[in-house]
């Protein structure tokens, strides 16, 4: 469905030609005092320069050409050269019933779908998910499905760190702890056993000691550093051992990310892009675009533009070994290989935005992907707690992601008790409420902004918040399944009427906007925007609910219109909670 400030821009710049000025001036924007209209369009006053009249006066003409037309209820010239818009009301009804009738309530799907490569989540195996990792897998898969919904064909990669010195660490300390693991053994031939040697939890603690001990030890630290070159140049035992981390870790990662309801398409790894590095270098060397500095394999990526010094992209170490930029370049290389991507989007940590400044001008300075291809770093701010400094536990250690999952989940089940439920509803709706009161206090908030962690805030039932708009989406159900009861049938699509009063409008003035917000939610990557859009909504939708009983109406199509708009509305706020990727339960 076309736009609703599409269809109202249509007309006035109808008007402005018909009136003798360029169309151009038909630019019409929501109003910016919603006291006074819903829309507005500020042309006549740029015109006034170029026709060399008062503002007022073209106002007023352009003006005639709208008064009786059927979109506007009220159209105003206001000096000094405002035009003042407010919609008729049956064309907005009409307009929401449109809306009504389709699957995705007027959001239209993309007419030249894009592919887009989104890289989010980027957990590093063998370490727990921790707080950090939070915020890139909830942004990331918030602009995943805003892009699906539109119809883009969106691949949304975990790209996994495993080939560091992460590996090297884990792999010397289990030969200390255990050397006759078959592993080590260089002298056998056969296969190696199916079942990892260790769990999760001893995953975990291995690899912190040996990070520990490493720092102390130099020499344990270059047994690491060797054990990692041997495993990146294929040795037997020491790739099955990998295997292993690999397996127990992904399968603890699956589960704690679809604790947060969120789902990759893609598994790849640092590993799968190295096979591209060895002719990447070669053909960088030979194009003249890489250089040996100090030692080092380099390309310069500064630009005369350049405020700041942009130091140049490494490619290669001094002794040969390659780093994390190689890896990211050589990712580049695979994802054009295999995708053909329009758009590469990262989510990560903006720390990390220089990083990207250099390998983004890297790969476009070599042509190792297309200049037409949009490269995108979507930089976020850190999860603070409420000393402003990066949240931790109260023994000040990084918290893991489960940890706190779990003691969101626990308040809000707390919050709970008085409700007449079984213990096992309960609890499963309180992991509901609390991943949404998680993931809504992050999202609300825009990606690149720091926010503090408030877990009072995050969980209240009223407010800017994850379960506030949960509740609003269960009082509407609870209302439906009364109405249902009531007539004793599933209500049919009922026509919606012209609104009665002012909340009813603001209500459908709401909805209306769903397409256009969705749009550039997605296109901005800002899912802080459906956030403040559903919160809106869901404002609109108290204020009418308070003023209007529905169930005990007694004109019934004025019942049956309202009983339309709410599940109007209903279908909105849901649709945008999965946006978000988060669940609304039956009640709560
Ligand atoms: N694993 C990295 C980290 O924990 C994040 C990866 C981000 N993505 C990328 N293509 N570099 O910092």
């Amino acid at each position: 469905m076309e736009k609703i400030i599409d269809l109202i821009k249509e007309e006035v710049t109808d008007a402005f030609v018909k009136a003798g000025y360029e169309e151009k001036y038909g630019m019409v924007t929501v109003s910016n005092r919603p006291d006074l209209c819903q829309y507005q369009c500020n042309g006549a006053m740029a015109a006034a320069k170029q026709y060399k009249k008062a503002p007022i006066m073209i106002a007023n003409e352009v003006v005639e050409y709208l008064k009786d037309n059927k979109l506007f209820g009220d159209i105003q010239a206001v000096a000094p050269g405002f035009i003042n818009i407010i919609l008729g009301e049956a064309f907005l009804s009409e307009y929401i019933n449109s809306m009504a009738k389709d699957a995705k309530y007027g959001c239209e799907e993309a007419k030249n779908p894009m592919t887009m490569v989104i890289d989010y989540g980027g957990p590093n195996i063998a370490k727990p998910l921790h707080v950090g990792h939070l915020r890139s897998a909830i942004i990331g898969e918030s602009i995943k499905r805003l892009g699906k919904f539109l119809g883009h064909k969106i691949i949304g990669d975990a790209h996994l760190g495993d080939w560091g010195l992460q590996m090297g660490l884990i792999i010397t300390e289990c030969k200390k702890r255990n050397p006759d693991w078959v592993y080590f053994d260089d002298n056998y031939e056969g296969e190696y056993p199916e079942e990892a040697p260790f769990t999760m939890s001893e995953l975990e603690e291995i690899y912190p000691s040996a990070n520990a001990y490493a720092k102390e030890h130099p020499e344990y630290k270059e047994e690491a550093q060797n054990a990692t070159f041997l495993l990146q140049s294929g040795k037997r035992g020491y790739k099955a051992l990998w295997n292993h981390i690999l397996n127990v870790s992904v399968n603890d990662l699956k589960k704690n990310y679809t604790k947060l309801n969120v789902e990759f398409d893609l598994w790849k790894k640092e590993s799968d892009a190295q096979p591209y590095i060895p002719d990447m270098v070669k053909y960088m060397k030979e194009e003249g675009y890489a250089y040996v500095s100090d030692g080092a394999l380099v390309v310069d990526v500064k630009e005369e533009t350049d405020k700041k010094e942009i130091p140049p992209c490494m490619i290669l170490k001094s002794d040969g070994a390659t780093l994390y930029n190689t890896t990211d370049l050589a990712t580049i290389v695979e994802r054009e290989k295999l995708f053909h991507p329009d758009a590469i989007t990262y989510v990560v940590d903006k720390r990390q935005e220089l990083y990207f400044e250099q390998v983004f001008r890297c790969a476009k300075k070599t042509k190792i992907i297309g200049e037409d291809v949009k490269l995108t770093f979507l930089g976020f701010g850190t999860m603070n707690g409420k000393d402003g400094k990066p949240f931790k536990t109260r023994a000040g250690g990084v918290m893991r992601l489960e940890t706190l999952i779990q003691s969101i989940t626990d308040a809000v089940y707390e919050k709970m008790t008085d409700r007449d439920m079984p213990e096992e509803e309960a609890r499963e709706v309180a992991r509901k409420v609390g991943v949404a009161a998680l993931k809504y206090g992050d999202l609300s908030n825009q990606a690149s902004k720091d926010y503090i962690f408030d877990l009072e805030r995050f969980t209240s039932f009223e407010g800017n918040t994850g379960p506030y708009i949960l509740y609003t989406i269960v009082r509407i159900k609870s209302i439906l399944t009364k109405y249902k009861e009531k007539i004793g049938k599933e209500p049919e699509a009922f026509p919606i009427l012209p609104a009665v009063d002012e909340s009813e409008t603001a209500l459908m003035l709401g909805v209306s906007k769903f397409n256009d917000m969705i749009e550039s939610a997605f296109v901005e990557h800002a899912p802080h925007k459906v956030c403040q859009y559903i919160y809106e909504l869901s404002n609109a939708f108290a204020r009418f609910y308070h003023e209007h009983k529905i169930i005990s109406e007694e004109n019934e199509k004025r019942q049956q219109s309202w009983i339309g708009l709410v599940t109007v509305t209903k279908g909105i706020l849901e649709t945008c909670v999965d946006l978000l990727g988060m669940e609304a339960p039956d009640r709560m």
